[in-house]
């Protein structure tokens, strides 16, 4: 029977964006180990291929003019094929629908098992901390968002689409991201051990953002 490292293969083709790639998917997967390893009766045969799995279609929703494309849905059904095709047992499938199907952050659907509130939790913890800094601007390069720009909750709300989108990426920054987003994480996230990495890395971006305002305003 096929097992992770025939997953990872396959999935290593498919991961091509530069802040949603093979790397990131393996920050998760450690972090999903990591969390893991505090809660008894985790499945980590479904963890783990849920981990690896999680991001299959991000290159599609990213290159999705029409801005309908979900890749935690679309995603779920890529990972139904690949895995039916490897012959995991469909008990397994399911389990792992479930995770893909709820890991994302403006989604609907809500983690139910402990290994779908894992991943999520994971999931969120790569984005943020000195990791999530990088990241942002990564992400606001690929988009061509600008470094700095100043926060207007008003004027941030008519920039977002019905399905969570953003509208102009002009009108985006990483510290909008920040205070729209990333600094709320730690109340979103299910299990303790993920809360408490993420109260110390949501600190640190305070931090960071603060300094960035003060040198973008000439003041530091
Ligand atoms: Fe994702
Ligand atoms: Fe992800």
């Amino acid at each position: 029977m096929a097992n992770l490292s025939d997953v990872k293969r396959i999935v290593e083709n498919k991961l091509s964006s530069s802040s949603h790639d093979l790397e990131h998917t393996m920050r998760v997967y450690g972090l999903a180990q990591r969390i893991a390893a505090t809660i008894e009766g985790v499945d980590l045969e479904v963890l783990g291929l849920a981990t690896l799995l999680h991001d299959i279609a991000r290159v599609l929703e990213d290159t999705d003019k029409t801005g309908s494309v979900d890749h935690a849905i679309l995603g779920a059904e890529m990972a139904s094929e690949i895995l039916k095709t490897l012959d995991f047992p469909e008990e397994v499938i399911n389990k792992v629908i479930h995770c893909i199907q709820t890991h994302r952050f403006r989604g609907n659907k809500l983690p139910e098992s402990i290994e779908a509130k894992i991943l999520s939790d994971a999931d969120k913890l790569d984005a943020i901390g000195a990791i999530g800094v990088g990241r942002a601007f990564m992400i606001a390069g690929e988009y061509g968002e600008p470094l700095y720009k100043t926060f207007d909750h008003e004027q941030y709300s008519t920039n977002i689409l019905n399905n969570g989108r953003i509208k102009e990426f002009k009108e985006h920054s990483p510290n909008i991201e920040f205070e729209v987003k990333l600094k709320y994480i730690p109340d979103r996230l299910y299990t303790e051990e993920a809360k408490r990495i993420a109260k110390e890395r949501v600190e640190f971006m305070e931090d960071f953002f603060e300094r960035l305002e003060k040198e973008i305003k000439g003041e530091a």
